[in-house]
């Protein structure tokens, strides 16, 4: 990952300037392709959100054009890919755990980063996904934290570098042992939690993920499995 990179000073978002970059003619960017940005105007997060790019985040997205196997990504990847990422960017990271599917926060709940996977699917598998991660470095929003609270030391450029190693282990890696680091990593499971669906409002206690990823959330009404949703720790 990154044999091909991009260093842009200021563009709406790295998403689009990823895609952008693969239209190109004639091949466009190859897998593995890389656009780092110094600042965004219109920066991206999950579910419509914006995602503010201040002085000291770091902000990249990775151009996807195959799985693990070199073949178009099925379903069942592009469902691990958003953990095996969240996984890469804790390890790189150095600290913080994982709120389902891959916020990665402080032990009191303030966000450190935000990774957005978007596939373009087609049927049942997808030619082109682009993952965007977004780390507060040395700078973070108020209600947020940033990773120097905790490495000083940390540069982006290190961090960065460290990522990209990350990123080519877990994105490649069995699906087991994606779960099982996840779990390693994770501060959601045996919480309380309040869960945003597309079907509507949860609430329960997070137990375990299932083999594809869901989450499992053990409610007044039964075990709901969750494969998209907005997960609030109750308590933080
Ligand atoms: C989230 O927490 O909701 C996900 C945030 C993802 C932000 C990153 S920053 C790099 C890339 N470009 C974007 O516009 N969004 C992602």
């Amino acid at each position: 990952l990154g044999a091909a990179l991009r260093y842009r000073g200021t563009v709406t978002s790295t998403q689009d300037e990823a895609r952008a970059w693969a239209d190109e003619a004639p091949g466009g960017a190859p897998h593995g392709a890389v656009v780092v940005a110094e600042r965004q105007t219109a920066g991206r997060g999950r579910r419509g959100r914006a995602w503010d790019t201040t002085h000291g985040t770091l902000v990249f997205s990775v151009l996807l054009r195959q799985g693990a196997s070199g073949a178009p990504l099925t379903l069942p990847e592009l469902a691990l890919l958003p953990l095996a990422a969240g996984v890469a960017t804790a390890r790189a990271a150095g600290t913080g755990r994982l709120k389902w599917p891959n916020d990665l926060l402080t032990e009191d709940g303030r966000k450190l980063a935000g990774i957005l996977l978007e596939a373009d699917l087609r049927g049942e598998e997808a030619r082109r996904a682009v993952l965007g991660i977004g780390i507060n470095v040395s700078a973070a929003p108020p209600e947020a934290a940033h990773l120097r609270e905790f490495r000083p030391d940390l540069t982006r450029a290190a961090l960065l570098s460290g990522l990209l190693r990350e990123l080519h282990t877990w994105l490649t890696a069995p699906a087991a042992e994606i779960l099982a680091a996840w779990r390693a990593h994770n501060l959601t499971l045996g919480r309380a939690v309040r869960v945003q669906t597309p079907a509507g409002l949860l609430e329960g206690l997070a137990t375990d993920l299932d083999p594809q990823g869901s989450l499992l959330v053990q409610t007044a009404g039964g075990l709901r499995t969750i494969s998209a949703g907005d997960v609030q720790l109750v308590g933080t």
